[in-house]
């Protein structure tokens, strides 16, 4: 019977987990779960006997691969997979999938939450601003940033849109003023949303000289990756920017000394939460054992992302 190892040191809510084992189970396969491990030793052990995973941010390197000898396939129950190592995975001929757009809702709740909560100051009780007619640019427009789209239309905000991989027509025809240039993006926006992927191009890509051009009040918003900004203009950007905010999920390296000087101007979430919603774990763990399931009785890899 194939063995379905489901391994997430942040675990799904008990809803989708449940769903998640009558897919695997009436499909006639065992589920196997590993919740809330701390070690990669746990999740090397674990992996060992199973013929497919399903993991969310957990990382999935050479190592584990190594001890996994009869994997056929790995699913990232979520967007952004850079926790897989893709190479190796293609070198053991172990297919890599993801779930696009399942838990993109709740990122995009998330991210106009924190844009509510910067501009009434963190909640301190002082007059803040509203969104209402500003300007939101949106770094990277896929499922994300679309769903940030259709809620902050409903904000009244002005909607900006950059990305070199959508083009003109798709992002016009839904109301958004289309951006070819990344600079213009941030010279025209006070609110700029992040929803790229990290990968070697995007890696500290959001430097200070992008950061520097952005109007009086500029407020950035990461429900992206820590890993594409560039920490040392982010601090640049706080030093010479006193209207400078900066709203996160997940710590940036450097929040010991954004926190000892520049208090009141940021927000980082202690565990990225931006899929941690019911809805969003139903949706994206069913749709990995959905795809499970498939792979293996149809040979089904829709959503293959190491072809
Ligand atoms: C994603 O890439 O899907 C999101 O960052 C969510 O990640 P998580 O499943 O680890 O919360």
């Amino acid at each position: 019977m194939k063995k379905i190892l489901v391994a997430t040191e942040k675990p799904f809510a008990k809803v989708a987990v449940e769903g998640i084992k009558k897919i695997v189970e009436d499909a006639g396969f065992e589920l196997v779960l590993l919740e809330n491990y701390s070690q990669k030793g746990e999740l090397m052990q674990a992996v060992a006997d199973a013929d497919a995973i399903i993991i969310r941010s957990d990382i999935v390197d050479g190592e584990v691969f190594e001890s996994a000898k009869k994997l056929k396939i790995v699913v990232r129950a979520g967007a952004g997979y850079d926790n897989i190592d893709l190479a190796t995975a293609t070198a053991k001929g172990v297919v890599a999938m993801n779930t696009p757009g399942q838990n993109s809702n709740a990122v995009a709740e998330l991210a106009m939450g924190m844009m509510v909560f910067a501009a009434r100051n963190n909640f301190n009780g002082l007059s803040g601003t509203e969104l209402r007619g500003k300007n939101l640019g949106l770094h990277a427009y896929g499922h994300v940033g679309k769903a940030v789209a259709t809620i902050a239309r409903g904000f009244g905000m002005e909607i900006y849109a950059f990305d070199p991989f959508v083009d003109k027509k798709t992002i016009e025809a839904e109301g958004i003023h289309y951006i070819d240039d990344v600079n213009e993006l941030y010279k025209t926006c006070q609110y700029v949303s992040l929803h790229m992927p990290a990968t070697a191009q995007t890696k500290k890509s959001i430097n200070d000289n992008l950061l520097s051009l952005m109007p009086k009040g500029a407020t950035l918003i990461n429900t992206a990756r820590k890993e594409v900004i560039d920490e040392e203009g982010l601090l640049k950007m706080f030093t010479e920017r006193a209207d400078f905010k900066y709203v996160s999920d997940v710590e940036p390296d450097c929040k010991a000394l954004i926190a000892e000087k520049f208090s009141g101007r940021f927000y980082f979430t202690p565990k990225k939460i931006g899929a941690q919603t019911a809805e969003a774990n139903n949706n994206a763990g069913l749709a990995a054992a959905r795809q499970i399931v498939n792979f293996f009785i149809k040979n089904e890899t829709t959503f293959q992302v190491n072809k």
